[in-house]
């Protein structure tokens, strides 16, 4: 009857970082139907044409048309009629000044934000750096954030009367999470990202290229340079102002909105993203999605010409019967509704684009890109040769994602790739991380042992919880658990009504990373009971666990059934391999995007691998940059995931300790409503959550959660014209710069990017990675057959799972 089943499924750390990162602080709504935009907007495409210009822009209404109406007075009225009007196969779009001012018209829900506030206050009491965000260390290049002190001074203003309506409430407090650029952490509510998305008109979509590669890039039009690309007469003219003010001065205001902790990657999220594109995410940047920016978008050229162009609201939820603010808060604001069957004036969902070059393309493939020697079928991975001389020794891994349901495939795809390279004579490997927002997280350390098989390359992989109440008691019903003690195990009836048919082995399983048994510590030894894993440390005022490491050898500890890292159970015939290539003759490419699992291979390719990164483009300004802007969080939790676990531990309990337990976090973490009922939900799930686990460095004393620790690339370099269209000029500009060399290993870098201290070749990874030399390896056992509770993941609880109604019916 209740399929919780998916549910659940989902929730049980079958992937650990997350699966569908949301864009990088663009809001994806319920029903946002991105292929849609890739279809009318993938800016590859010859769309410069009047036809699909005049496609994108809101037929029906003008904003001098908007008020004309007595009857339509209410901005709404005339969202939902407009959307109404538009003839079938239309985008639902009107007016970006439209659209904000229906949202504007929301009457505030006072009472029920400062419950909102009090739910994220204990949810938050997950997020794992807090502390740091508050005081964070002098190298860290943003401004310190107290949010909860922020978010108590919101419950203040709520209740003196501070704010008009809901949109300025919710405005507020997602900008606060915002100045904590931590793209783990989330918060969607319903108003702003699940009802209407903010854009600019198609072909508003900026590049930042510099005309020699040494020169400061400059903002040109995107499609200007494809077009300059096809018709070599035609002479692009770079952008002088946007809305008339001084470009770079204009998109470093608009750069802010994404949730990066570095200014180079924020610009550089601001343009679409080639990789990303390619493997058919459509990331057209933060200037042409995201926040609303005015009614229009007025660009001048060096050249004297100057465009104009109406921004536009894209309409993602249904409007019907929504005719005001009050109405518009009954439909979208009280809890996740029903999926809505597809609405009759949305677009088609699959025209077919056709690749713009002639050469034949494999499928599936890498859209604009060259012929991939082995491509995943879910374009997660791809492998290249370059055949050419000077480069034909070159190996390229193009990764722009950890997603892959199939961990197996992909570690397959990648391990054949390398092994074929090695075969075929390739010497040097590129890892192009470009636009990558993390995924499974057990890749990331799988990634590393591709290209450090030996047995005493082992993955540090530290990391730590943030140390509070409700955390504590699951870990300490955890432990009872496996031990037999709680009270559901002495009692078959209750234990049938809490969880159905689930098994034990299933609740172990959900709950194996508060689990001390598969837990190790910083020394890769077994850590006895809860209390040693617990700790508290206190670390920059602010408390933590202990250290912990995964075990490889136990799949619960890194929860993926089935499935062995390279030099572990199954495969630890691989620590006989060679390594592949060597440190010096590896590099990962990197745009600042990197998140999550990117940061998990990139910390150890670094760090422990001593491999290079060269960073590309950037504010338009010389010196370093780092390689990394996204969280280095080793693990993140939706909101429910948090939910799901304290009510798992909850449910185990006799009548008497719960409703002890109503009393502590542990109940309210179980039990919050609110903050369930005012959230985007994504994929029939809350969307947002926290970052569960810190990532930390080998050795590091100090114990900074590694977002705080400044790294600049060894090198950096500009993006030129040609390699907007022609990925394989970004790989050889890799190659030319960090392969050609003499000793200094670099040459053609922007100017003082490199030899900084926190570099591979400053330094900076002997000081980190290196000293002292890690344990011995420990004693492989060879490939133990576990029995993991692979087969049998559904928990269908059903006490438990009646209180989760709210996100359970979505699914149905
Ligand atoms: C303009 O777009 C239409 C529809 O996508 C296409 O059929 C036509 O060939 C395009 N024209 C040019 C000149 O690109
Ligand atoms: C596009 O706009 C131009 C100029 O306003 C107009 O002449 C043309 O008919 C329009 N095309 C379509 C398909 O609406
Ligand atoms: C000026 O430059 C812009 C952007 O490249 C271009 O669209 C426009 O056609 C140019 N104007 C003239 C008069 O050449
Ligand atoms: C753009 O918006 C501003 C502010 O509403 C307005 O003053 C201006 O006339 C608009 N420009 C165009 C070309 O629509
Ligand atoms: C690589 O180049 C050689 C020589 O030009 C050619 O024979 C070969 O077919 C090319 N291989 C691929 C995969 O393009
Ligand atoms: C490819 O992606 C789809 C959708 O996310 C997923 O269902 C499928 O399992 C993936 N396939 C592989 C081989 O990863
Ligand atoms: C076992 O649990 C059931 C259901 O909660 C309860 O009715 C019964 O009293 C319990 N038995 C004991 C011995 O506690
Ligand atoms: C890691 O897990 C394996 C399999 O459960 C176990 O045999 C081994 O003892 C564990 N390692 C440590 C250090 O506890
Ligand atoms: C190891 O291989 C066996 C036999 O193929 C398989 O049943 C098991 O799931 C694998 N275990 C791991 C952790 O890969
Ligand atoms: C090691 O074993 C795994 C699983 O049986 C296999 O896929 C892999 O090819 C083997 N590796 C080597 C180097 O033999
Ligand atoms: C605990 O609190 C929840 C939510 O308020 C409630 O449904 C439940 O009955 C309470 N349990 C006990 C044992 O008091």
């Amino acid at each position: 009857m209740h399929r919780t089943y998916l549910l659940l499924l989902s929730a049980c750390g079958v992937s650990l970082a997350r699966m569908h990162p949301y864009l990088y602080g663009v809001p994806k709504g319920p029903g946002m139907d991105m292929e849609e935009l890739a279809v009318v907007d993938v800016v590859s495409l010859a769309l410069d044409n009047s036809t699909s210009l005049n496609a994108t822009r809101p037929r029906p209404t003008s904003p001098s048309a908007v008020p004309s109406t007595p009857a339509l007075a209410e901005p709404c009225a005339v969202v939902s009629s407009t959307v109404q009007g538009l003839p079938p196969g239309s985008r639902r779009i009107v007016p970006a000044e439209l659209g904000m001012r229906c949202l504007k018209s929301v009457p505030l829900d006072q009472e029920g934000n400062v419950k909102l506030i009090d739910d994220l206050k204990l949810y938050l009491a997950w997020q794992s750096n807090l502390g740091f965000l508050k005081n964070p260390p002098a190298e860290y290049t943003e401004a310190p954030v107290d949010i909860i002190e922020e978010m108590n001074g919101m419950q203040e203003q709520l209740k003196s009367g501070g704010y008009n309506s809901e949109y300025d409430f919710q405005t507020d407090l997602m900008s606060l999470f915002n100045r904590a650029y931590d793209n783990h952490l989330a918060w969607q509510p319903d108003i702003l990202a699940g009802v209407i998305q903010f854009q600019r008109p198609a072909g508003t979509e900026l590049v930042s290229v510099s005309s020699d590669g040494r020169a400061l890039p400059e903002i040109f039009a995107y499609r200007d340079l494809e077009l300059a690309n096809r018709d070599k007469s035609f002479q692009p003219s770079p952008v002088r102002t946007i809305n008339g003010r001084g470009v770079e001065e204009y998109l470093q205001s608009v750069a802010v909105q994404a949730d990066f902790h570095d200014a180079d990657t924020r610009w550089n999220a601001l343009f679409p993203s080639q990789p990303l594109i390619a493997s058919g995410t459509t990331f057209l940047g933060s200037f042409r999605t995201g926040e609303y920016q005015g009614p229009n978008t007025t660009m001048a050229f060096t050249n004297g010409t100057a465009k104009s162009m109406i921004n536009l609201a894209v309409v993602i939820a249904d409007f019907n019967g929504v005719n005001s603010g009050a109405t518009f808060f009954q439909k979208f604001c009280r809890g996740p509704q029903p999926v809505a069957p597809p609405t009759t004036t949305q677009a088609p969902p699959s025209v077919s684009v056709s690749p713009p070059s002639s050469t034949p393309t494999p499928t599936p493939s890498h859209i604009g890109y060259p012929k991939a020697v082995i491509l995943h079928p879910n374009l997660s991975v791809g492998g290249y040769h370059i055949n050419e001389t000077g480069y034909d020794d070159v190996a390229i891994l193009s990764i722009p994602s950890y997603d892959s349901p199939d961990v197996q495939l992909f570690q397959n795809v990648m391990r054949d790739f390398i092994r074929l390279s090695a075969a075929s004579g390739k010497t040097k490997m590129i890892f192009d991380l470009r636009g990558n927002g993390g995924g499974n997280a057990i890749l990331g350390y799988d990634s590393f042992k591709q290209v450090f098989p030996q047995a005493d390359q082992e993955p540090f992989g530290g990391t730590r919880y943030r140390a509070n109440e409700a955390l504590n008691m699951v870990g300490k019903i955890s432990e009872n658990f496996e031990a037999g003690n709680t009270f559901v195990q002495g009692n078959q009836t209750a234990f049938l009504q809490a969880f159905g048919a689930s098994t034990p082995e299933d609740i172990s399983l959900f709950t194996a990373g508060f689990n001390p048994v598969h837990q190790l510590d910083v020394n890769n030894e077994r850590i006895d009971t809860w209390d040693q894993l617990f700790g508290p440390e206190t670390i920059n005022g602010d408390q933590f666990t202990t250290t912990i490491r995964y075990n490889f050898s136990d799949e619960p500890s890194y929860t993926y059934p089935g499935f062995s890292v390279i030099g572990f159970l199954n495969n630890t015939n691989e620590t006989a391999t060679p390594q592949p290539f060597t440190s010096e003759n590896m590099v990962m490419l990197h745009d600042g995007m990197c998140s999550s699992t990117c940061t998990i291979v990139s910390e150890l390719l670094k760090n422990q691998g001593g491999v290079r990164t060269i960073a590309i483009g950037g504010q338009p300004k010389v010196g370093p940059m780092q390689g990394i802007g996204g969280t280095k969080g080793a693990q993140s939790f939706n909101w429910d995931d948090v939910q799901i676990r304290t009510q798992i531990v909850y449910f185990t309990g006799s009548p008497e300790e719960q409703a002890q337990w109503n009393n502590t976090a542990l109940g309210r973490t179980a039990f919050a409503n609110q903050l369930f009922t005012r959230t985007a939900y994504a994929g029939g799930r809350p969307a947002g959550g926290i970052n569960l686990r810190d990532n930390l460095r080998r050795n590091d004393r100090s114990k900074t959660p590694l977002e705080f620790v400044y790294e600049a690339a060894d090198c950096r370099m500009w993006y030129t014209a040609p390699m907007i269209n022609d990925v394989t000029q970004v790989w050889k500009g890799v190659v030319d710069r960090m392969f050609t060399a003499d000793d200094s290993g670099m040459q053609g870098c922007v100017q003082d990017s490199t030899g900084h201290k926190s570099s591979v070749s400053g330094g900076g990874q002997a000081k980190s990675g290196e000293v002292p030399p890690p344990p011995p390896p420990e004693d492989e056992k060879g490939a133990e057959q576990l029995t993991g509770a692979a087969g049998s993941l559904a928990v269908v609880g059903k006490r438990w799972y009646a209180l989760l109604l709210l996100v359970i019916s979505v699914i149905l």
